[in-house]
């Protein structure tokens, strides 16, 4: 791929700085535009002084202007987790409706690319699994996940509208559960969660029976799908997930094996809307992008489990 200047919002995130890091080593400039809203600017440090990287502090639901051309936007601002899309709800809205189309109007402006970071949360609680991407998802459009799940679902309509309307190039991809090291670990997120109570001989709090099933995907599997998929000539709705199926139940016994950890498993009450079941389809990835996840579960949270036990510690 020829050298390109990249606009990146939610750049200092934990999926956004793996992106800026790989797209710097291939040669392209980076600018990140981030508000440091659930993102930390300690995940770019490393990219601070490079001469290709700059970093801008601004929220997407402002008007974005750049100056120096540019030749692709993703747009991957936005709060992620239930806990922090919870906490800050009208900024999720706005990040994934105005900040969608807003980044839109920066990409027709300079007739860049353009890759939306949508998730599997656009399937709801879905009533077929695994879930392809010609499933339309069944999703409650007031329930308490609404503000992440329906804004997604209106920038996935914006960006097929801006497509359509103004010849723009784009690309969606919808990210299913990521995990590893730089995910914030007080965001109630399973894999996160999990780990810290068991590195703590802390009860593992499961919500409900532990019956309920995710599968979870290595952040370097879903950061070489998403630049596959930028790499393509596909202008189309991409799944970028692991297949690999487990009941939540299973996750805690393998994370408290895997960390040596005298944890017991505490059932909590299961809170509204959570998703009684996750799997992707990534046929149409494996088959158009060429691309599958690598990395096997014990790896990637042996990993993970080595970063947390390392911020644990500072
Ligand atoms: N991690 C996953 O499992 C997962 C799954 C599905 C989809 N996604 C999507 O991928 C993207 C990145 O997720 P992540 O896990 O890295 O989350 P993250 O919270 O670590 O990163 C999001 C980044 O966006 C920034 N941000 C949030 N609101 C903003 C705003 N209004 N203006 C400017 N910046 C803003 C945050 O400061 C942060 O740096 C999100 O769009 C998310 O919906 C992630």
């Amino acid at each position: 791929m020829v050298a390109m200047n990249i606009v990146i919002t939610g750049g200092s995130g934990f999926v956004g700085s793996y992106l800026c890091e790989k797209l710097i080593n291939n040669g392209h400039k980076i600018i990140v535009i981030d508000n440091l809203l659930t993102g930390s600017t300690e995940n770019i440090n490393d990219l601070m002084s490079n001469e290709n990287f700059s970093f801008i502090e601004h929220d997407v639901q402002d008007h974005i202007e750049i100056e120096n051309k540019v030749d692709y936007v993703l747009h991957f601002a936005s709060a992620a987790s239930p806990k922090a899309y919870t906490e800050h709800p009208v900024n999720t809205l706005k990040a994934g409706s105005v900040g969608t189309i807003n980044t839109l109007g920066l990409a027709k402006k300079h007739q860049a690319e353009y890759l939306l970071a949508s998730t599997s949360e656009v399937y709801g609680d879905p009533l077929v699994s695994p879930q392809t991407e010609e499933y339309w998802g069944n999703v409650n459009p007031n329930g308490e996940r609404s503000m992440y799940d329906e804004a997604k679902r209106f920038a996935e309509a914006a960006v097929a509208t801006y497509s359509r309307s103004y010849d723009l190039k784009t690309k969606i991809v919808r990210i299913f559960n990521t995990y590893g090291p730089r995910m914030q670990l007080n965001d109630g997120r399973v894999v996160t969660n999990f780990i810290v109570q068991a590195l703590r001989n802390e009860n593992i709090t499961i919500y409900g029976d532990g019956s309920q099933t995710r599968s979870f995907s290595y952040v370097e599997d879903t950061v070489a799908g998403i630049i596959s998929l930028m790499n393509s000539s596909e202008y189309d709705v991409f799944n970028i997930g692991n297949p690999n199926e487990m009941t939540v139940g299973q996750l805690a016994e393998t994370i408290i094996e895997l960390t040596d950890s005298t944890s017991e498993i505490k059932y909590l009450e299961l809170p509204n809307d959570d998703p009684k079941q996750r799997k992707p389809d990534i046929t149409k990835a494996k088959t158009k992008l060429n691309w599958e996840p690598k990395v096997n579960l014990e790896d990637g949270l042996t990993k993970t489990i080595k970063w947390v036990e390392s911020q644990l510690s500072k």
